[in-house]
């Protein structure tokens, strides 16, 4: 690994991956990338305590300080590329029940992969795939949860675990709780069909007024589905129906 700190191991009960924990990454994305093309195995998972150049969506920057939980998990689905889109959604799904079910949080999905409370985002997630022809080489599922920030660190619209529970909690039993939930999601194919439909049943998008950003430009409408590539599709103002593959949504 390019990193000069030797990072340690995170054993997770139960589970045979490799865990890498770094006190301090650039991006878990980069490491997860250079591990990746190294043929490392399904499954391994690359942790920062933080990250100096943590990554958003669309260039943006993920603030990562001390608190949070960063981390990108490497897998290698035996897929062709056209399933790579479904990911981030098995992932926000699994991470929305994770905190559901431990927590007692109501958390919600916000399109594509956000993770909201109370209608503050909790969590963002990241993907970058690597193809093998028309195989998917490797996926990685890069996630930043919000953990043990004091809510004065976030932004006014974000919230943290702590902030929500009044009390810390530990990074490693969140780990390991949502990696479980998502080696048991990805194991059953049944599931991985109905990802969609699993979804929407948390979403807050549909329905609702939004603003679309993209690389290329600004979509406004209502938010009427989520086809079966994940593909947000609004009804504009004069209403034409558009299919938006991927951008950042914001509710108005
Ligand atoms: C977003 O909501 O814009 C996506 C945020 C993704 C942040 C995570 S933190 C772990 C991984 N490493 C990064 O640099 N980004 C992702």
């Amino acid at each position: 690994m390019s990193t000069s700190i030797e990072p340690s191991l995170w054993e997770l009960p139960g589970q045979s991956r490799k865990v890498y924990f770094f006190n301090e990454l650039v991006s878990t994305m980069d490491t997860a990338f250079e591990m990746a093309n190294r043929n490392c195995t399904h499954g391994t998972v690359i942790v920062a305590g933080r990250q100096t150049g943590g990554r958003g969506r669309l260039t943006r920057v993920w603030h990562s300080e001390a608190g949070g939980l960063y981390f990108t998990v490497i897998l290698r689905p035996d897929l062709p590329l056209e399933y790579s889109s479904r990911f981030g959604f098995v992932a926000s799904y699994c991470l929305a029940q994770t905190l559901r079910r431990d927590f007692s949080l109501r958390a919600m999905v916000k399109w594509p992969n956000d993770l909201l409370v109370n209608d503050h985002k909790i969590a963002g997630m990241l993907s970058q795939v690597g193809a093998d022809g028309d195989q998917i080489g490797f996926l990685n599922i890069g996630i930043g949860l919000n953990v043990n920030h004091t809510p004065i660190e976030l932004a006014p619209q974000a919230t943290s675990l702590s902030a929500l529970l009044n009390r810390n909690v530990s990074r490693k039993e969140i780990l390991s709780s949502f990696l479980k939930r998502l080696d048991k999601y990805l194991s059953d194919s049944g599931a991985m069909e109905r990802i969609i439909e699993n979804w929407k049943r948390y979403t807050v998008t549909l329905g609702r007024e939004v603003k679309i950003v993209t690389n290329k430009r600004v979509y406004n409408g209502i938010a009427r589905d989520v086809d079966a590539s994940g593909a947000l599709i609004i009804e504009c103002k004069n209403g034409t129906l558009q299919t938006i593959l991927y951008g950042d949504c914001f509710h108005r």
